[in-house]
């Protein structure tokens, strides 16, 4: 049976090459998208592909009078608590790819998930290779408590860290704490020159030109080391395997799931 999908962003960087992807697949096809600016125009239009359907709301409200069984949430962190909610009121499961929630917002979206029945997956990064670099890091955390994170941006992204690598570091939090020889409060010199310690974690941003989104995890123990770095591309195509899979799998479970990992077998 064939999931329809109601894309929530669907003219943005990451919802539109989403769309794209989910248009090659057999099993998996949009019926509705939601974009303020292109409201009124066609999917087919906006998106450039012949064989697709439907018209482009305004809000999500309104393109949920469309049936469907999945609603992606892929807008802005302002409005998608109050879409995802509407979603669940809807009926349907809900798949949410927008950062920025807060831990206060995933219970109350948990609540409604569980009193609708329905299953909500929210996945902070839907790279594969990101998942990956997490469960490698857990790995090498049982084993080498050693341990810092270095995070990479471009010159304009202005959240710092990255929402991926305040995740790994909550992560490896969670396996092993880094044990530092030297604690940071009784470093000589400026404290900041360690980084900030994030869940027990030292994390040090760099936002230049020239960079994309990377994360490494540098792993020191007696006369070795070891280093493990993702690096993102420029187009959001890392993000589709991971967005379809989240898809397949938001309606095999009700209540909310956070991270691709929690749906993967390892
Ligand atoms: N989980 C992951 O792996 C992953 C990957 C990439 C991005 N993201 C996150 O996904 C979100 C979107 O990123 P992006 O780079 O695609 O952003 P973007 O290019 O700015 O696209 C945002 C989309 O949301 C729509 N939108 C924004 N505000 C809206 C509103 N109030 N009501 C209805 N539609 C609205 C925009 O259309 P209109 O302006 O026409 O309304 C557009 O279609 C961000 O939170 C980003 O951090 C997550």
């Amino acid at each position: 049976m064939t999931i329809r999908v109601c894309l929530a962003g669907i003219s943005g960087w990451a919802g539109s090459t989403l769309a794209k992807g989910i248009n090659q697949t057999d099993d998996i096809e949009v019926v509705a998208g939601v974009s303020r600016q292109q409201a009124g125009r066609s999917l087919s239009e906006v998106l450039d592909l012949a064989n697709i359907k439907g018209i482009i709301s305004a809000s999500a409200e309104e393109a949920l009078a469309i049936p469907c069984d999945v609603f992606v949430e892929y807008t802005k962190p302002d409005v998608a608590k109050s879409n995802v909610l509407a979603a669940l009121r809807h009926g349907a499961h809900v798949v949410i790819g927008t950062s920025g929630l807060t831990d206060a917002d995933y219970a109350e979206i948990n609540e409604a998930a569980l009193q609708q029945g329905k299953g909500v997956l929210a996945v902070g990064n839907f790279s594969m290779a990101v998942v990956l670099l997490q469960k490698c890091a857990e790995l090498v955390a049982k084993y080498i408590p050693q341990y810092e994170i270095i995070d990479y941006a471009s010159a304009g992204k202005k959240d710092s860290p990255s929402g991926t690598v305040r995740e790994l570091a909550y992560r490896l939090s969670q396996i092993q704490p880094p044990q530092n020889i030297v604690p940071i409060d009784q470093t000589q010199g400026p404290l900041e020159s360690r980084g900030v310690t994030l869940n027990g974690v030292q994390v040090h941003s760099l936002r230049l030109p020239g960079h994309v989104i990377s994360a490494e995890v540098l792993f020191g123990d007696l006369d070795q080391r070891l280093s493990i770095r993702y690096d993102a591309g420029i187009s959001a195509e890392a993000y589709v395997e991971g967005a379809l899979l989240a898809i397949r799998k938001v309606g095999t479970f009700v209540g909310l799931k956070r991270g691709l990992d929690s749906v993967m077998e390892f």
